[in-house]
């Protein structure tokens, strides 16, 4: 088979690592990819956005499944055009993944199928919402209803905040994603994500993580996209698993189904772990990244059967092999990010890093300069170990970790604390 999967990041880098093991898979091609998946995948200059240009590329190469990585294109309806011009494709129609796309959306959706949420009220002008958050108090969370690139959530620690994050959003911070916006009830609890593999009615459980997304060590500073991963999350116990399925998953997916907005693809739930019992952060409509980087490499099973199964329709017998080992990611991001960060600074000591075989180093803003590797984003590596605990692989992560000469870089030391302990 001839498979072409859409992004440029860490995630669509473990995506074509773990694809490429496939026997089924004959060739596989990635756009436009980076300097790491250049070593698993043919990289071409494409960009995911022109759906024209995606489409003839598919038809002129034959090819037989498309894996779409990031949300932008799924939101914008990439999956009914490609199918629509008779190209097999993983993931939501647009109708599915407004699941992500849309914040009152899910909520709504939520709230029609009896789905623990966090209490909420939307808004599309200033004055309501100031005086909502007035009502309410906080601490208070703040949210654009669009997409903003993992930036549109404020959780406020004052009603000044909160009303200044409300202000700037109907100002324009996140351009269209904030002419509506919701309010919601800060949650408090461990936070875990959950990726389940959806086939418009079947869900299959893979696997839990916990990602890091604040930029500073014991999880303080600006959000992120995300600073480091691991798999599985311990605090999701099979007991919690089974009930995220029945009173989030399951409900949301039948919902979907029900109104016409059938969900094929990765489900990925974002559950906050409250004392009134699990409730539903966000669900994002693909998968996560950097959680991708610590769920692929413990999978058994081949990839491609998996993601094939979930475009037919066909999970309902379906089951997958899971290593025991657990896995962590460090990322590595140039200094700077998530704020302004420069460009173009030389990396090296990969093959040191990557002497040990539980480590693999997934590449996320990397680009080829001359024979270097030269950092190309803010999130640039994501260095990923297994191994029989998540202390093991936390130590074998960072021995990797050190063997990487990049004196622009940053990463927090901390990846995994509250599952080791430290
Ligand atoms: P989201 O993109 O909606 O998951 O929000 C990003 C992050 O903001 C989450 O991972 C949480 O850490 C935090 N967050 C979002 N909504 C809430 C909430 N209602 N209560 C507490 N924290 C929240
Ligand atoms: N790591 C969070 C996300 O992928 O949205």
């Amino acid at each position: 088979m001839k498979i072409l999967v859409l992004g440029s990041g860490g995630r669509e880098h473990v995506l074509c690592w773990s694809l490429k093991s496939s026997p089924l898979v004959d060739a596989l091609y990635c756009a436009p990819g980076n300097a790491g998946i250049a070593r698993d995948a043919t990289c071409l200059d494409l960009d995911p956005m022109d759906f024209d240009a995606v489409s003839t590329y598919c038809q002129t190469n034959e090819i037989d499944l498309v894996v779409v990585g990031p949300e932008a294109p799924l939101v914008a309806g990439i999956v009914d055009r490609l199918e629509a011009d008779g190209f097999a494709c993983f993931g939501p129609t647009a109708a599915a993944a407004r699941l992500e796309g849309s914040k009152t959306f899910m909520k709504e959706l939520c709230d029609k199928y009896g789905v623990p949420t966090a209490q909420w009220a939307k808004f599309d002008t200033f004055e309501p919402a100031r005086a909502y958050i007035e009502k309410m108090g906080a601490p208070i969370v703040v949210k654009a209803d669009g997409l903003a690139a993992g930036k549109g959530v404020i959780v406020a620690t004052s009603t000044e905040e909160a009303v200044e994050a409300a202000q700037s959003m109907f100002d324009g911070a996140f351009g269209d994603a904030g002419a509506e916006i919701i309010i919601e009830e800060c949650m408090v609890g461990e936070e875990a994500s959950f990726f389940v593999l959806v086939d418009g009615k079947n869900a299959l459980p893979l696997a839990t993580a916990q990602d890091h997304k604040r930029i500073g060590e014991g999880d303080t500073g600006p959000n992120t996209g995300g600073m480091g991963a691991y798999s599985p999350a311990p605090v999701m116990t099979e007991a919690l698993c089974d009930d995220v399925m029945q009173r989030i998953v399951q409900p949301l997916v039948d919902g979907l189904a029900a109104e016409d907005a059938e969900f094929k693809g990765l489900f990925y739930a974002g559950i906050m772990l409250t004392a009134d019992g699990p409730k539903l952060l966000e669900v994002n409509t693909r998968f996560g990244d950097p959680e991708c980087q610590v769920v692929l490499p413990r999978l058994k099973s081949d990839l491609l059967l998996a993601l094939m199964a979930s475009r037919d329709g066909e999970l309902g017998n379906f089951s997958l092999r899971w290593h025991d080992d657990a896995a962590l990611c460090v990322v590595m991001a140039t200094e700077g990010y998530p704020g302004a960060y420069g460009k173009g600074s030389v990396i090296a000591g990969f093959e040191d890093a990557e002497a040990d075989d539980a480590v693999v180093v997934f590449h996320a803003g990397t680009k080829e300069v001359d024979g270097n590797i030269t950092a190309a984003g803010g999130r640039v590596l994501g260095v990923t170990a297994l191994g029989p605990t998540i202390a093991d692989a936390q130590s074998r992560a960072y021995a990797a970790v050190d063997k990487i000469s990049w004196p622009e870089g940053y990463c927090r030391r901390d990846i995994g604390w509250r599952a080791v302990g430290s």
